[in-house]
C-alpha cells in the first residue's frame, strides 16, 4: 500500500475513534440508559439486565410491519430513548411521534435520533393526556408502560381511540400463560373458578417488583387478552408471550367508545 493511502486510512481511523470517544462522554452524560441503541457503533446500554433490549423483543415483531412505511404516521407512547421510533422511522414513516414523561428518557431519544440523522418528534406527555393530540395514528406502540400505570384499563381506553391501523402492545406477564375456556357466566357463590390459576386475573404490586415502585399491575396472560378483547380489541397476532397487535374493529357502542360510555355511566 503506497504511503499516501496508508496515511488516509490511518486518519480516518483516528477521526472516527474520535467521533465515538466524543459520542460515549455524551452517551453517559445523558445518564442511565433502558434502551440499547447502536449510535454509529457505540452502543448505548450494553450491560442492560434482558441482553441486548429492545433488539431482543424487536426481532421478534419487526415482520409485523411493512419495510417501506412510506406515508405511515406512528404514536410511540413511554418512547423511552427512541428505539421503536427510530425503527419505524428507518422504515421510512412520514409522521413519527415519542412520546413520555420522563425528561431523562426524552433527553436520550431526541440525542440519538439526532445522532442518527432521523426527524421524530419527541413530546414530554403523559400516556393519561393522549387526548390533547390531534388525530389518529397507523400504527401506535403501547409497549411496556401498561403495568407501570395505577389506572391501566384508564389508559388503554384512551390508547384506543389514538388508533387507526395497528396497536402493538406489550406487557409484563406473570403467573399463568394459558388461555382459558371462560363461560358466559357464573354463579354468585361459584368461588372456584378464582383458585384456578388461568382464571383471568392481575396482581397487584403494593411495594416494589424488580426493585421498581411503579410496577403496579401485573396480568396473567388470560387478563390481558380478556382486557384487550373488553377494551373493544380485536386480536390480530400475538408474536411472543408478551407482545399482541390489535385492531380496533368493535371499539365503538352506539357510536361511542366504551371510555366515554363508562364515564357517562351509559357502559
Ligand atoms: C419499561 S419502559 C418501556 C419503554 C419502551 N416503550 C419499551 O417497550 O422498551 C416504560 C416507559 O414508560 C414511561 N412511562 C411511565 N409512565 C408513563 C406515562 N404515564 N405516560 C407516558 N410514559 C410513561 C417511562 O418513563 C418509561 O420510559
Amino acid at each position: 500500500m503506497a504511503t499516501t493511502e496508508t496515511n488516509v486510512i490511518a486518519c480516518h481511523n483516528v477521526d472516527r475513534t474520535t467521533e465515538q470517544t466524543e459520542l460515549a462522554r455524551r452517551i453517559a452524560e445523558l445518564g442511565e440508559w433502558f434502551h440499547n441503541i447502536d449510535l454509529k457503533g457505540v452502543p448505548t446500554a450494553p450491560r442492560h439486565f434482558l441482553g441486548d433490549f429492545p433488539q431482543v423483543k424487536w426481532k421478534q415483531i419487526a415482520s409485523v410491519f411493512p419495510e417501506d412505511m412510506t406515508g405511515a404516521t406512528v404514536l410511540d407512547l413511554g418512547c423511552n430513548g427512541g428505539f421503536y421510533s427510530i425503527e419505524m422511522k428507518r422504515r421510512g414513516a412520514s409522521r413519527v411521534l415519542g412520546v413520555d414523561v420522563d425528561d431523562r428518557y426524552l433527553n436520550q431519544a431526541r440525542f440519538a435520533a439526532e445522532t442518527l440523522g432521523l426527524d421524530i418528534q419527541f413530546e414530554k406527555r403523559s400516556v393519561y393526556d393522549i387526548d390533547q393530540i390531534p388525530g389518529e395514528f397507523d400504527y401506535v406502540f403501547f409497549m411496556g408502560v401498561f403495568y407501570h400505570l395505577r389506572y391501566p384499563l384508564y389508559a388503554l381506553d384512551k390508547v384506543i381511540k389514538k388508533v387507526k391501523g395497528k396497536l402493538i402492545f406489550q406487557t409484563m406477564i406473570r403467573g399463568s400463560l394459558a388461555s382459558p375456556q371462560l363461560k358466559d357466566d357464573y354463579h354468585f357463590w361459584n368461588k372456584d373458578i378464582f383458585n384456578n390459576p388461568d382464571f383471568p386475573c392481575m396482581y397487584f404490586i403494593e411495594n416494589r417488583y424488580a426493585g421498581d415502585p411503579t410496577n403496579w399491575w401485573i396480568p396473567n396472560h388470560g387478563a390481558m387478552e380478556g382486557m384487550l378483547r373488553s377494551s373493544g380489541l380485536e386480536i390480530m397476532t400475538h408474536p411472543e408471550p408478551e407482545t399482541w397487535v390489535c385492531e380496533t374493529t368493535h371499539a365503538q357502542r352506539d357510536g361511542k367508545y366504551i371510555l366515554d360510555h363508562e364515564l357517562a355511566g351509559t357502559l
